[in-house]
């Protein structure tokens, strides 16, 4: 299960991350070769890579989801050169903003949003390698598991008890979160767990299989509310993001239906006629049992 549970979240997170604008993915996925033609047609402020800036209204809409106050000491793990550190400081009054940057450069111009601010800084430094023992509230959006596994192990170590943690599509492995607006969640220390994938989607999304219908759902609200993707790739991206997580979760045998339904197979004809993107092969012809029959 563990190694499904990855692949899951590879799956619906390279196309994720190509709509921030990032590229993280593993190099033995199989769709990157058709992934990465379409990708060479996009211009290149769409496929950069890591310059990620979060728009300022998105980010009060986390910071206000994530409830921060003039208690915390918030940490931006990657803060790149967003406004993340500033608007923690100036506008929800964090005791001290900290953002953690590995590139310097980076952190050349994120400085410069913050000359002003006292309690703000941002530190040129691994956040595999800060101490994050006074974090009370830490913004994290990474999508590579090995990062991910790495951090929640020192998430587990270092931090206090009530620290949450605030993550963009889903919650760290196989965590409950203590609060959920998708796409944002919030999970506190002592963290829970989910005995397994089911029971998380059930906890998340309200019902423990995944349809058409709501990996659409699922993909337009990331879409929207992150509003990263140009608007003349917005339907595109929807397309495949959506197919990507259904064909996922129909591999892990939590899809909802019983044989791929007829929009599904619709869209992954145009992907493959119009656009070259080849998702069938993806589609495990025995996926593991499915044996319920709720419908989201
Ligand atoms: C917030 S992260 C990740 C964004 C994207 N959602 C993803 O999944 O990769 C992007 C920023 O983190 C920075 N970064 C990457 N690895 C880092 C590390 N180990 N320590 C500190 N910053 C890091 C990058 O330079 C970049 O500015």
């Amino acid at each position: 299960m563990a190694r499904r549970i990855i692949k899951y979240r590879f799956l619906t997170k390279i196309v994720i991350s190509k709509t921030q604008n990032n590229f993280y993915y593993p190099e033995d996925f199989r769709l990157l070769v058709n992934l990465k033609e379409f990708l060479s047609t996009l211009p290149q402020s769409v496929i950069k890579g890591e310059e990620i800036l979060l728009p300022d209204h998105l980010i009060r809409k986390i910071f206000s989801f994530g409830g921060l106050n003039e208690h915390d000491i918030f940490y931006d793990l990657g803060c790149g050169i967003n406004n993340t550190v500033a608007i923690a400081s100036k506008e929800f009054n964090v005791k001290r903003s900290i953002g953690i940057e590995i590139k310097r450069s980076r952190c050349f111009e994120a400085r410069k949003k913050i000359v002003d601010l006292k309690n703000a800084k941002i530190i040129n430094k691994d956040i595999r390698k800060t101490d994050l023992s006074e974090a009370t509230v830490l913004f994290f959006w990474f999508t590579d598991s090995k990062m991910i596994q790495q951090m929640v192990r020192k998430f587990d170590k270092e931090l206090k008890n009530n620290a949450r943690i605030i993550t963009l599509w889903s919650p760290l492995n196989m965590m409950l979160p203590s609060q959920i607006e998708f796409p944002f969640f919030v999970c506190k220390k002592p963290f829970s767990y989910a005995k397994n994938i089911r029971d998380q989607i059930q906890v998340i999304y309200g019902n423990s299989c995944i349809d058409f219908t709501a990996s659409w759902l699922l993909a337009e609200k990331y879409i929207d509310t992150l509003e990263v993707v140009p608007g003349q790739y917005r339907r595109f991206v929807n397309i495949l993001q959506s197919m990507i997580i259904w064909i996922n979760a129909w591999n892990m045998g939590i899809a909802c239906e019983e044989v791929i339904p007829p929009p599904v197979e619709s869209y992954i004809g145009i992907l493959k006629t119009f656009f070259d993107i080849d998702l069938s092969n993806n589609i495990l012809k025995n996926p593991p049992s499915n044996t319920h029959n709720s419908i989201i």
